[in-house]
């Protein structure tokens, strides 16, 4: 099997779905390859779409903060990555058929990183990869067992910047995952 520079080379000239005609860069993730939590957005912002990376844009430095404050940081010991991989035009939700084109990316991401943990930051990836109906504000700091993966849903940044009031049980998601990793990680603390 490949690593993950290869995959990202591969998925770096993707044309499987219609947003690869207005992409800047495609956004394929950030993270150390052993990582043994991946964390899943949405699809690129602005910012990402023009630096390439997830996650860099005012969303990013309020993920990086609650990051830092459980001890992760994407540069040592997390991954982060977005169920599409290309900026949907003016930040419109991804549709159905481009999540679906852009799936196998993610699915040899997680083959290759094969993380413990997966925390869905909000809505659409929570859906797409916990249960259709999921509600992260109904179902706060709870783990699913997919085969042996923990998988979480909780606030996507961009809704607490918009609702500051979440803030809190956001807060109290990041450190039932801090638990968590303490139980079910080798490496990452
Ligand atoms: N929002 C997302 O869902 N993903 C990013 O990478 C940036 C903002």
């Amino acid at each position: 099997m490949m690593d993950l520079q290869t995959l990202q080379a591969q998925c770096s000239v993707c044309r499987r779905c219609p947003l690869c005609e207005t992409r800047t860069h495609v956004v394929f993730g950030q993270g150390v390859p052993d990582a043994e939590v991946l964390f899943v957005g949405e699809g690129p912002g602005q910012s990402e779409d023009e630096q390439g990376l997830p996650f860099v844009g005012r969303s990013g430095q309020l993920l990086d903060k609650y990051l830092f404050a459980i001890d992760l940081d994407r540069g040592r010991n997390c991954y982060i990555a977005n169920i599409v991989k290309c900026r949907p035009p003016q930040n419109r939700d991804p549709l159905p058929a481009e999540s679906e084109a852009c799936m196998p990316w993610l699915r040899d991401q997680f083959r290759l990183l094969r993380p413990k943990i997966v925390v869905c930051l909000g809505r659409v990836a929570a859906q797409r990869l916990i249960r259709a109906d999921f509600s992260v504000t109904k179902e706060p700091g709870l783990f699913i067992d997919k085969g042996g993966v923990l998988f979480m849903g909780t606030f996507h940044p961009a809704a607490l910047l918009r609702n500051p009031a979440q803030k809190p049980d956001a807060f109290a998601d990041f450190t039932a995952l801090r638990d968590k990793i303490g139980e079910v990680c080798t490496h990452t603390y």
